[in-house]
């Protein structure tokens, strides 16, 4: 086997590992009561957050690839996106399973009246769009239509922000610490995002 292509091995792995191990990490602490006072509440947290950073770690390839010029890296846009999506969806079934424990009246009464909440429901339908269609089978089968869909993946991030920052009782300088890496990030990617559009 090439050195490029245990290169490739190692980056791969290191992804899911990245993304697996905190979520084995779980399976220990919560029964160790390692979550604090209220275990639900910092799940809650501890997904949500580590989505969020998923999301931004899968936005930085691109940028990474223009000025590394690592051809390996270019194969870790779909895993990180997805692994995003996974955590996206355990951080919103933990609300509805344990929070809410399936009271599904409530569940539609939060989502319309929390501003936070619709936010990230909207967010979790975009990137679940992006997840089924993440399939290099459809992507050839949509050409440019399938770049103009995972655009959508800028707002997204930028819509995860500011439901972390809408989510927080207290405090902003976290949140607006990721909204600046975001808009960093979109800013690198301006030109090729302004071609998507002018086709
Ligand atoms: C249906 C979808 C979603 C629901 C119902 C939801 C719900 C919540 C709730 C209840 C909180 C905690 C608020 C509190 O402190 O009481 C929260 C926080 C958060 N959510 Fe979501 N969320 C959703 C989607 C998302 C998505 C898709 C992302 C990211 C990609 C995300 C990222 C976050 C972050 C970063 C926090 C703050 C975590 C912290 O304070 O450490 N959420 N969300």
């Amino acid at each position: 086997m090439s050195v490029k292509k245990v290169f490739a091995l190692v980056l791969h792995g290191g992804v899911h590992l990245a993304a697996l191990l905190p979520l084995a990490w779980l399976f220990w602490a919560i029964p160790a009561g390692e979550l604090g006072g209220d275990p639900v509440e910092e799940l809650i947290h501890f997904l949500g957050l580590g989505a969020l950073r998923l999301l931004l770690l899968s936005l930085l390839i691109s940028p990474l690839l223009k000025s590394l010029k690592i051809a390996a890296l270019f194969k870790l846009r779909r895993p990180l996106g997805l692994w995003a999506y996974t955590w996206a969806s355990l951080h919103f079934f933990a609300w509805l399973a344990l929070d809410l424990v399936f009271e599904w009246g409530l569940i539609g009464e939060e989502i319309i009246q929390r501003s936070y909440i619709l936010l990230g429901f909207c967010l979790w339908l975009i990137l679940s769009a992006l997840a089924l269609t993440s399939l290099p089978r459809l992507m050839r089968a949509m050409q440019s239509k399938w770049q103009k869909l995972h655009w959508w993946i800028y707002p997204a991030a930028i819509m995860g922000c500011i439901h972390f920052w809408w989510s927080l009782k207290s405090g902003w300088l976290e949140p607006a610490v990721y909204l600046l890496i975001t808009l960093v990030l979109i800013g690198l990617r301006q030109q090729k995002l302004l071609r998507i559009f002018a086709r």
